[in-house]
């Protein structure tokens, strides 16, 4: 029955003759491992175009698409990340196969005539390989591709002659942005994809054409196609296969923050078999000699490694002189270890020296990579990627622009503790190089570093301002003259920790509260104070331990027999509870009605002066920011420090 659908399907197509074509091919000195490259690479073409099917059936090539539909694939889809995974480093993994299908051609003499066409198409080939890595690596328009595909089209604009032509088509005009993104998606799906089939056709039949070149059968008996060398060639592409999967399930391909054409991203680096390349860039006399011959960077970038490869080109010609094809095995391996030498050296400049580009090229992949997290947490909160896209996400979330604002505006007064003396200011006459570290000069509110972690309000700071004023703002010792700090500000910093009313009632009272015997008063005057601040963890006006300090903070008795001798917090203090129609009382300031929370802080930010010490008349050595943050900065970096942020655990 079988057998006769196979005769009647025989008889219409002919498939049997295609058939023993395509599979008695015969291979003199049997079947071989050193000739799987070729077959591995055609298998990985296959992968590539099975998974690039699936991604682009989800895919949406727009900069306000683009990002959220590779976060879809990633986090949302059914195994969309597997797919993205095998993908990512299946095109990594072809790179490789073609070094190794190279090599093996070069060693084994393949590319010698006859057989000069075919290795010709083989190296078209490459290049297009490397032209899809290079157009995949922007399509998820995230950080890290983004901006290291503006500096390819950059290299492409500094070409001699057409290269401001040449980047305007790849960009799509005179900036870099969604038409880069649209016509490198078309290059990448759809042109680069026709070239590549279309001249592996020609490769494979122009292979066939000469049959496989064997340098020599070592006297052993042919083998056909089929069965010997196809078996090989299946263990080798199952074992590629399996170092794919294994890596997308391990490692997984990355997805960073949205681009951000507005943040400068100092990690822009290539792909890493574009390293070498980059790497040799980098080089003084690179550089120099591009300025001497008037190339600019297409010097390094286009023309040497053009020159470089014309060698690879006249490879079958040169083999023609005696000596030519140990030249070109030669020229090879100098070549291969040339570039993985300077991929090595790029890789450890980066990752391991320690200097200052080096640590700036860290702190921004890290960066990229929390604020890539980041966003996938807003992403997946209730109220998901807004309309006007994902980037803003991140442009409105105060766990990312909060610490930024702090790192701009706060940090040099209030450095936290792992990094004090990081900052430096220079002194003396204009021109001089004389440096000196700032100390810190405010207490620590916050590590941007450690950003969930917020120090200002906390119970801890509350325990700590009561029962050792002075230790808790000992950093403002340092605000002085010397240190750059005004002749007013440096008097008043003084002050506050020397003689200010509050450093002396902590001396005084401040011993009772630490007393174990009124662990549960303090315990409940702590809880008062941090109440005002509505806080997520704070408790409500009405508990009772938040009522008992309550009781505290006017009467000022701690028990039956034990009462402040320097004063109650009424005394000095304005507290106005919100929802009160009648304040505790308006003594005067610091203000504690609402301590530590949003509107106390916006407050106090803005104008400490007033807030803190009323009409200027008291000591404050902070200066107020009213007019250097938006209301909008001012929220994220309120929002922050009160930890009024979306978070999902
Ligand atoms: C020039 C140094 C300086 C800068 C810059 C500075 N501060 Fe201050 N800050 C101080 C000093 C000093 C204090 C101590 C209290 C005082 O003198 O008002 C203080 C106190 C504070 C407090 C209150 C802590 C407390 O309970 O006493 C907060 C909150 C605060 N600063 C936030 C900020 C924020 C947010 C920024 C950045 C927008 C900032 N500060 C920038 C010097 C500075
Ligand atoms: C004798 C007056 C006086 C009394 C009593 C007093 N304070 Fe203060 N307090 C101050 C002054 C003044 C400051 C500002 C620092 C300075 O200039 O000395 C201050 C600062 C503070 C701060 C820091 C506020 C900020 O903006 O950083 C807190 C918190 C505080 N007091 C809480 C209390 C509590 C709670 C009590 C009662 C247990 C209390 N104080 C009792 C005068 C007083």
């Amino acid at each position: 029955m079988l057998n006769s659908l196979c005769n009647w399907l025989d008889h219409r197509t002919g498939y049997r003759d295609l058939m023993k074509e395509a599979l008695d091919e015969p291979i003199p000195g049997g079947a071989r491992w050193r000739y799987v490259w070729g077959s591995t690479l055609v298998f990985t073409f296959f992968v590539q175009v099975v998974t690039g099917f699936v991604l682009w059936a989800c895919y949406a090539p727009s900069t306000r698409t683009a990002w959220e539909s590779v976060y879809f694939i990633q986090h949302e889809m059914t195994l969309g990340w597997f797919i993205r995974g095998v993908h990512h480093f299946c095109a990594q993994a072809m790179i490789v196969l073609l070094v190794f299908h190279l090599v093996q051609v070069v060693i084994d003499g393949a590319y010698k005539a006859p057989r000069e066409v075919n290795f010709w198409l083989g190296l078209v080939l490459m290049q297009i390989v490397m032209g899809l890595g290079l157009t995949g690596y922007l399509l998820p328009w995230d950080q890290k591709g983004y901006y290291a595909t503006a500096v390819a089209t950059e290299i492409a604009g500094s070409v001699p002659v057409i290269g401001p032509q040449l980047q305007q088509v790849a960009q799509g005009g005179s900036e870099y942005g969604h038409h880069t993104l649209t016509r490198f998606f078309a290059l990448h799906a759809g042109v680069l994809p026709t070239l590549l089939v279309a001249f592996l056709g020609l490769h494979i039949y122009v292979f066939r054409r000469h049959a496989i070149h064997v340098k020599d059968t070592k006297g052993k008996p042919d083998a056909s196609f089929w069965p010997d060398q196809i078996l090989k060639d299946g263990v080798a592409c199952l074992a590629v296969l399996a170092a794919v999967m294994g890596l997308a399930i391990w490692k997984g391909a990355e997805l960073t923050a949205p681009a951000n054409p507005a943040e400068a991203y100092s990690a822009a680096r290539p792909e890493w078999y574009y390293l070498f390349l980059f790497r040799f860039l980098k080089f003084e006399w690179v550089s120099q000699a591009g300025e001497a011959t008037g190339l600019g960077e297409a010097f390094g970038a286009v023309v040497i490694p053009g020159l470089l490869m014309g060698v690879l080109v006249m490879m079958p010609l040169i083999a023609r002189i005696k000596g030519g094809h140990t030249f070109n095995v030669i020229y090879m391996w100098v070549m291969i270890l040339g570039a993985g030498a300077l991929t090595g050296v790029a890789l450890y400049e980066d990752w391991y020296q320690d200097d200052v580009d080096s640590r700036e090229f860290r702190a921004a992949v890290e960066k990229a990579h929390v604020d890539g997290e980041r966003t996938v947490e807003l992403a997946q909160s209730p109220t998901g990627i807004p309309p006007e896209g994902a980037i803003t996400l991140l442009r409105n979330d105060p766990l990312t622009q909060g610490p930024a604002l702090f790192n701009t505006y706060c940090i040099e007064c209030h450095q936290p503790a792992a990094r004090e003396g990081e900052w430096t200011r220079k002194v003396g006459p204009e021109g001089s190089e004389e440096t000196i570290i700032i100390p810190a000069t405010a207490p620590e509110l916050a590590d941007p570093h450690d950003r969930k972690n917020v120090r200002f309000g906390s119970r801890d700071w509350i325990r700590s301002v009561l029962t050792d004023f002075s230790g808790h703002f000992q950093s403002l010792a340092n605000m002085t003259v010397e240190n750059g700090a005004s002749e007013e500000r440096a008097e008043a910093a003084a002050a506050i920790i020397n003689d200010g009313s509050m450093a002396d009632w902590s001396t005084t009272d401040g011993p009772k509260l630490s007393d174990p015997a009124h662990k549960e008063a303090f315990d409940a005057l702590v809880e008062f104070l941090y109440a005002q601040s509505e806080r997520d963890d704070a408790l409500p006006q009405d508990d009772t331990q938040v009522l008992r300090g309550r009781e505290i903070f006017e009467s000022g008795e701690l028990s039956a027999d034990v009462s402040f001798e320097y004063g109650a917090c009424v005394d000095c203090h304005t507290m106005h509870i919100r929802g009160e129609e009648e304040p505790l009382s308006d003594s005067g300031y610091p203000m504690l009605s609402g301590y530590g929370g949003e509107e106390w802080l916006r407050a106090f930010i803005s104008d400490p002066d007033a807030h803190y010490a009323g009409n200027g008349e008291g000591n404050n050595a902070m200066p107020g920011f009213a007019d250097q943050l938006s209301p909008q900065q001012l929220d994220l970096l309120v929002q922050w420090l009160t930890g009024d942020y979306y978070h999902s655990d």
